[in-house]
């Protein structure tokens, strides 16, 4: 039986495929157009799906996708409601979204005319398909569930239950009402392009949340876990955002001007960054309360864009009463299509539980016949290691930055140890180098640590695992010192334990650092050219190689290294 589950209605395009419940490939449409975010209906993505499972379009039993495209007037309630006030906003916006999903459905209806029966179409709900990309395919046999979502379908925010194969919604949160897309909002009017609420995060950490008091009184916490927001302060649900600003005159009457994007980042700016950070944490832990009193449960399944906000994350154990929380590599929109694939297989199929998804390589692998003949074209001089983990951890204690491109691609925004970029974190320089030479990004956004599963105590306020850096922790006040080039301003770093058994040989190559080193841990950034997606590619990796300052590229088993290394820090 195989479900192929496509999503990114209208952002992160993605596509899985589960063959009798089990993932065989899943991977975001982005990797392949090398746009990211990529919207529209994931051709490649599926393409690339088909091929790893050696699969035919004919083969494939049921294509599900993320939204119910045909089934909800949730959203079509959302359009009514903001009618008066913006009528030829609204009936533009609900004209686009309807030729979307007419375009979707008759892509689908092509796919599943390809061939013989072809397979059957289906559609999920939005946040069930998020539920199921957490819950479903979580160690647990029954957890609570929280969807935390800009929008979809109607919904924003969903507290739900998940229970052996059943998954059902128990108090939800209807649109305009979205405190995550109060956060979105308030990332435009601080200058930064939506979808990168990540650097807001990570600039909350160096303001003080002196507006909290007065965002406090836009969101009214209700019964059930549900809240409303004062949507008088916003208007992206009546008003083009993209042109007129995602706030409206009353919050700029009350908070102050808008930053312009390449404006200068003012103390005010960080001041409103930490409120909101806190104000969005105090809504979730409102939710999560809520939720824990309505199902009884101590385990915790996360998802929603929302879920993206590791900080928050990271706290959730110490805040509400679950001890144990499981957070997909994936919880946005990409990971949509691996929910869909599960709910169908497991909630609507029936079919036995038993997948946990430990790992996040589900996206294409290239063999050394395929890396070596791109290497050959581009004239690389390239030497072919017998012990990749070792060579790569003596460059890293050098002080060079490291390309790492191994196996099966990640799937999720992170970067885990397959198409990474690694550096020696012990260097309190090292944080001004990669983002001098290679990411070029904010200087207020940290890197990450990876460390050794078994070491994770010893360095961090983190007691369980972290496979796919979905938590900020504390960092060890004795240990600060020791890995300072990833450590944030505010003593916080985004871990990533790494487990032997899930990725042996990126373990292998800590490991060896440890021992040259004494620390148990590397940086890891994502192994990109800034403002695009992760490397997919053999090709795309020498290409990103060659046009940034990387030192060395470490690709399957040949080692590359730069004509003039830069003298070390
Ligand atoms: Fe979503």
């Amino acid at each position: 039986m195989h479900v192929l589950g496509i999503a990114g209605y209208n952002h992160d395009a993605a596509a899985a495929l589960m063959r009798d419940g089990e993932l065989v490939a899943a991977a975001e449409e982005e990797r392949f157009t090398r746009i990211k975010h990529q919207d529209g209906f994931p051709y490649r993505a599926i393409q690339y799906c088909l091929k790893e499972a050696e699969v035919q379009e004919s083969s494939v039993d049921y294509v599900v996708y993320a939204n119910n495209l045909w089934g909800n007037f949730g959203k079509m309630l959302a359009y009514a409601k903001s009618f008066h006030e913006a009528p030829v906003y609204t009936t533009g916006f609900a004209l686009r979204d309807l030729y979307t999903r007419m375009w979707i459905t008759f892509l689908m209806r092509m796919l599943s005319n390809t061939g013989g029966g072809g397979p059957r179409l289906r559609f999920v709900d939005h946040h069930l398909a998020h539920m199921g990309s957490s819950f479903f395919v979580s160690p647990f046999e029954s957890a609570a569930v929280l969807s935390i979502d800009s929008l979809g379908d109607g919904d924003t925010t969903v507290l739900g239950h998940g229970e052996g194969q059943r998954l059902k919604k128990l108090s939800r949160v209807n649109y305009p009402h979205s405190i995550a897309e109060m956060y979105c909002c308030v990332t435009n009017y601080l200058g930064f392009p939506t979808q990168d609420e990540y650097k807001v995060m990570g600039l909350a950490s160096y303001g003080e949340a002196r507006y909290l008091e007065r965002l406090r009184r836009l969101v009214r916490f209700l019964d059930k876990g549900r809240y409303r927001i004062d949507t008088r302060y916003f208007q992206t649900h009546r008003r083009p955002g993209r042109f007129l600003g995602y706030v409206s005159r009353r919050f700029i009457d009350e908070f102050g001007p808008m930053r312009r994007e390449d404006a200068r980042i003012e103390q005010r700016h960080k001041d409103m960054a930490a409120s909101l950070q806190k104000l969005f944490e105090e809504t979730v832990f409102h939710c999560l309360r809520a939720l824990h009193r309505m199902t009884g449960e101590k385990r915790l399944c996360l998802c929603g864009g929302a879920a993206q906000n590791s900080v928050m994350n990271g706290k959730i154990l110490l805040e509400t009463p679950f001890q144990e929380i499981y957070v997909p590599p994936a919880p946005g929109d990409s990971g949509g299509s691996i929910g869909a694939a599960s709910y169908f297989s497991y909630g609507v199929l029936q079919q036995r539980r038993g997948f946990v998804m430990r790992t996040a390589d589900w996206g294409p692998s290239f063999s050394e016949t395929q890396i070596k003949a791109v290497l050959d074209e581009s004239k690389s001089r390239y030497s072919r290691s017998e012990d990749v983990a070792a060579d790569a951890a003596a460059l890293l204690a050098k002080g060079y930055i490291v390309g790492w491109y191994q196996g099966r691609m990640e799937f999720g925004p992170r970067a885990l140890g397959a198409r990474s970029i690694l550096a020696d974190p012990t260097r309190p320089n090292m944080t001004d180098i990669v983002n001098r030479d290679v990411k070029h990004r904010e200087d207020f956004r940290p890197f990450a640590p990876s460390v050794l599963r078994e070491y994770v105590d010893e360095y961090f306020f983190g007691h369980h695992e972290a496979p796919f850096m979905s938590y900020v922790w504390g960092v060890r006040p004795d240990k600060a010192a020791a890995i300072p080039a990833v450590v944030h301003i505010d003593k916080t770093a985004r871990v990533q334990t790494v487990e032997r058994d899930d990725n042996a040989l990126y373990w292998e190559v800590i490991k060896r650092f440890e021992k040259l080193k004494g620390v148990p841990v590397v940086l890891n950034t994502s192994f990109n050219v800034k403002g695009e997606p992760i490397v997919c590619t053999p090709r795309d990796a020498v290409r990103c190689f060659f046009s940034t300052g990387l030192d060395c590229l470490v690709i399957g088993p040949f080692v590359l290294k730069k004509e003039v290394l830069r003298a070390t820090g």
